[in-house]
């Protein structure tokens, strides 16, 4: 089979499309022929090893995993003997972030994984950027414990992590100021945003409005720049380690000794009940996720070198498989 494959970190151009062996699923693995996948920041950051840290978990010198790819969407084409919940031609998407492997034609996943049949209506390339950008979000509004009616401003409203963040804030009934540049605006507010506000002609953090909970979901931001907007007790959040790799660290001292307290989620393991709720978000309309750019897997290296212009709206997908003629 085909895949994206990359024997050391590095830039964009480690990665090479080249023929491998084709998986073989576990007892309680699903086989899915993929049609669509992302390149998304997780791909980025573990491709090049940035944080450098990242190397004690994904191998010191050279990288453990050679196929990455985390989101995917396709076909099931066979299930391994102990798996009832599948079956052969099943329409499915999912996420594997800790085993990679998406990047693929073929990729043999956990049955018990984020994996979850595709709602009706909706395509390989709709459905497979649904499930990273929105469990990242949802891990961090449930750390946060956010609450109907509070009022949450969310700074990189159109990133994956942003703008799912801003639509299951909405759905949770809390009141949205989404942050973004200006060619955004309109495209924010369909989010459902009740404010937004343009980060080239404003400096949000100087915005008089306070706020339950600041989610920072771009990581370019601070708890020290943004701890004015907060309320006592107002939670700052942030999808990112902080310019100086501080956030764990204030998550863990913030709470002893200040009103203001930093949280940085830890998500947890994606599992069949957090792909039912995904499925479900989608299926109702709560969460529609956004697609910029579509390239096919000859081309994802281009698709990288865009990913990490930091510039993309919503996610980057990668088609798998050629569309069938129309
Ligand atoms: N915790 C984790 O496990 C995890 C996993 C994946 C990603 N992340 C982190 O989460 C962050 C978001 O990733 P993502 O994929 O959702 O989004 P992303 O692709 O990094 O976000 C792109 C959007 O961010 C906005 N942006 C770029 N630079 C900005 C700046 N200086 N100030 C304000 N906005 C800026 C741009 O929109 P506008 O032009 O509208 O501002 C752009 O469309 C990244 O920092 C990534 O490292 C964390």
């Amino acid at each position: 089979m085909k895949a994206a494959v990359r024997t050391r970190y590095g830039p964009p151009e480690v990665v090479r499309v080249a023929e491998v062996g084709k998986p073989a699923p576990a007892g309680d693995e699903v086989l899915v022929r993929v049609h669509a996948t992302t390149v998304n920041r997780t791909d980025c950051g573990v491709r090049a090893a940035k944080p450098f840290l990242y190397r004690l978990f994904l191998g010191l010198r050279r990288p453990r995993v050679t196929v990455l790819g985390t989101e995917f969407a396709g076909e099931v084409e066979a299930v391994g003997g102990g798996v009832t919940s599948f079956k052969a031609g099943d329409r499915v998407f999912g996420f594997d972030g800790t085993r990679f492997g998406a990047h693929a034609e073929y990729l043999a996943t956990p049955a018990d994984g984020l994996l979850a049949t595709i709602p009706a209506g909706l395509t390989y390339e709709q459905a497979a950027p649904g499930t990273e950008g929105a469990h990242y979000a949802l891990s961090g509004i449930r750390a946060a414990r956010v609450r109907r009616g509070q009022d949450v401003l969310v700074y990189g409203a159109t990133g994956a992590i942003g703008s799912a963040a801003v639509q299951l804030l909405k759905h949770l009934g809390a009141n949205v100021t989404a942050v973004c540049g200006p060619e955004h605006v309109e495209l924010v507010k369909g989010l459902g945003a009740d404010r937004v506000i343009d980060h080239t002609a404003e400096d949000f953090t100087r915005d008089r409005q306070r706020y339950d909970v600041v989610v920072d979901a771009v990581g370019k931001s601070s708890f020290g720049r943004c701890r004015r907007l907060l309320r006592p007790r107002g939670i700052y959040l942030s999808t990112d380690l902080g310019p100086l790799s501080q956030n764990p660290f204030l998550a863990l001292v913030t709470p002893l000794f200040r009103r203001r307290k930093v949280v940085f989620p830890i998500p947890g393991r994606p599992d069949r009940q957090l792909a039912g709720h995904l499925r479900e978000l989608i299926s109702s309309g709560a969460f529609r996720p956004l697609v910029d750019r579509r390239y096919p897997l000859d081309q994802i290296v281009e698709a990288y070198r865009y990913v990490e212009t930091g510039r993309k709206v919503g996610s980057v997908v990668i088609s798998v498989q050629p569309a069938p003629p129309s």
